[in-house]
């Protein structure tokens, strides 16, 4: 059994959907990240034989201006997470974010290359990043990009709703990888199965291919009006990484690759389809 982390998060509702029954979720009441007793008493309880850590503070404009409360999650409670697991010599999986990179690189990054987090939330991730490698506790450090599904409020969906009152503005100077989280939640349950073969590494697992948030809205909303525009004129509390290409080629190679381009989920609504999940990956 697999103990997930995150459960009511986007991510964490769709590893629930892939594997109904597949994981002990217990929710951020139950297991706050940030009390090391709780999380030592959660893995005493449910001996797992894996833990999937998908929670965290993901506000990213947010956290520039509560540095202190993403630090305590996405770090130290990271860093308690951890801790337990090296210590019954359980695995983990973190999952952790492509602004780990400020995207200054001109090329895709892999996993090995020097972090230099542009942004509060960023360096919040890279200190849990930081604490996980100290534990020694076996573990995938799973870096991904731009989630996005079929339920809940995410930037597509913000988009969608404003797309349906007038024309849009999108970045179109801002590259990185629409990741379809049904299609993330395959990937990560597939190297959960390969649990004894795993190398324990640094993966780049995000959606292929990469793109600039334009092109992405325009594919994915074919009946918007998309006008594309830049950063400067975008300003948000925090900074992105405008070039945050990962190179995935290991992570494609391992356990498949992650496409993007056929999760219409905002089409099919559009065509008033009731079972919106159940079409997430109709082609
Ligand atoms: N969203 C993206 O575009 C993106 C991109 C790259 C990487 N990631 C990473 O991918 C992972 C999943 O992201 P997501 O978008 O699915 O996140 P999300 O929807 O914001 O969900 C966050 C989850 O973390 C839980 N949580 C928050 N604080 C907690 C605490 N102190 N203790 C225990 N649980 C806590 C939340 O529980 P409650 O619902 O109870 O608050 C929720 O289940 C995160 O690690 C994120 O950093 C996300």
């Amino acid at each position: 059994m697999i103990l997930l982390l995150g459960g009511s998060g986007r991510l964490g509702r769709a590893l629930l959907r892939a594997r109904p029954g597949g994981f002990v979720a217990p929710s951020s009441g139950a297991v706050d990240l940030r009390d090391a007793g709780a999380v030592r008493t959660a893995m005493a309880r449910w001996r797992p034989r894996i833990v999937l850590h998908a929670a965290g503070f993901t506000d990213v404009d947010g956290a520039a201006s509560r540095r202190a409360e993403a630090f305590a999650v996405n770090g130290v409670g990271t860093g308690h997470v951890a801790t337990a697991c090296a210590a019954l010599d359980v695995p983990l999986v973190f999952l952790s974010t492509d602004h780990v990179f400020d995207g200054r690189g001109g090329a895709p990054y892999a996993p090995e290359d020097p972090l230099a987090p542009v942004n509060a939330y960023a360096a919040s991730k890279a200190e849990g990043e930081r604490r996980v490698q100290a534990s020694g506790c076996r573990a995938a450090i799973v870096r991904t990009a731009w989630l996005h599904g079929p339920d809940g409020e995410d930037f597509v969906g913000a988009m969608a709703a404003r797309a349906r009152r007038g024309p849009i503005w999108a970045v179109a100077d801002q590259r990185g990888h629409p990741t379809p989280v049904d299609g993330l939640a395959r990937w990560l349950l597939a190297l959960c199965d390969d649990a004894p073969s795993q190398p324990w590494t640094t993966w780049h697992a995000a959606g292929t291919p990469a793109v600039d948030r334009a092109t992405w809205l325009e594919t994915v909303l074919p009946w918007a009006t998309v006008r594309r525009t830049t950063t400067d004129r975008f300003p948000t509390p925090a900074r992105r990484p405008r070039d945050a290409r990962l190179d995935t080629s290991a992570a494609d190679a391992a356990y498949g690759p992650i496409h993007w381009r056929d999760t219409r989920w905002h089409v099919l609504r559009e065509n008033n389809t009731s079972d919106v999940s159940a079409l997430a990956f109709a082609r």
